[in-house]
């Protein structure tokens, strides 16, 4: 099972307690708990009956909750009863409703959440030196000598969300999402990118504003939406850009274009996925919240 990380209150912000629930809903918790049972053919009472149809043979709408990593299954329960929890457009109150994960859309507080057990949201802190390709006629590194088996030949096929040149290190999102992965991909949808970059200093102070107007490139305009110096010493300096573009080489070409050539290029973020702490090489799996946001950043 393919559990994901989450905080300890879950990913949805802070646990509900049982006494924010109604009191129908506090009785039912409590009797269901008391009891042992496993909420099978509890009730809804009057005035939390739903239209959503049980899928017959499907699970029960907690554990597809607590497996997505959205909390406990009692965390999952007490969302549910307070009507945080959405099906298809459909706030569903009942704890024994049956869904289908692999094609019912589940939303919690109105975000999307990873309920399918075979997709799998990596993001990889992706070294120097190193391809964003499956192989390389060269010989030279890919990343499928640090993801082996997940990369393009085994059962999972994860592939990568965009690119980062052979020289860039940072976050790179793999998934096996074709949906989630297209949407990402396409002009339409670019999320925001954060990078650091080392360039030649000092860096004028109207290097951001220039930027962010506008720097002409062979291939169009480009347009940074954030821009900061994070430091500077001597000759030196490390200035961080954000933007929503996925043109080729895009940071190292406006950068160029403006007097200051990259000498290195660090991606941090994705959307609104951090590469944090994740030390070169290595991958972690996305958090259920993560997701939800990558959803909702691409409309799904
Ligand atoms: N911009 C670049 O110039 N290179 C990358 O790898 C990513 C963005």
């Amino acid at each position: 099972m393919n559990v994901r990380g989450h905080s300890g209150s879950g990913p949805h912000g802070a646990p509900e307690s049982a006494s924010q629930l109604s009191p129908e809903a506090q009785a039912r918790l409590r009797a269901l708990r008391s009891m042992g049972l496993d909420d099978d053919d509890f009730a809804a009472d009057e005035g939390e009956r739903d239209d959503l149809l049980d899928v017959p043979g499907g699970v029960r709408l907690q554990k597809v909750l607590a497996s997505a990593g959205v909390g406990s299954r009692r965390h999952c329960e007490e969302l549910i009863g307070a009507g945080r929890v959405e099906v298809d457009g459909q706030t569903v109150r009942r704890f024994g409703a049956r869904v289908d994960p692999e094609h019912q859309v589940i939303k919690v507080d109105g975000k999307r959440i990873p309920s399918r057990q075979d997709i799998v949201y990596l993001a990889f802190n992706k070294p120097r030196g190193v391809l964003t390709a499956m192989s390389d006629d060269r010989g030279r590194k890919t990343i499928v000598d640090f993801l082996g088996d997940r990369c393009g030949t085994g059962a999972e096929r994860l592939f990568h969300i965009g690119r980062l040149d052979y020289d860039t290190e940072g976050l790179l999102l793999l998934t096996n999402d074709g949906e989630l992965a297209h949407r990402l991909a396409h002009p339409s949808y670019e999320v925001a990118k954060t990078y650091w970059a080392q360039v030649p200093g000092p860096v004028p102070r109207d290097l951001g504003r220039r930027l962010q107007a506008g720097v002409e490139l062979d291939d169009g305009v480009a347009v940074a939406d954030k821009f900061r110096v994070l430091e500077q010493s001597g000759n030196r300096a490390m200035v961080e850009i954000t933007l929503h573009e996925g043109r080729k080489h895009i940071v190292r070409r406006m950068l160029a274009e403006v007097g200051h050539p990259v000498s290195r290029l660090l991606r941090t973020t994705v959307g609104p996925v951090k590469l944090g702490g994740l030390p070169p090489g290595a991958t972690r799996e996305l958090t259920t919240k993560e997701i939800g946001e990558l959803y909702a950043a691409v409309g799904m």
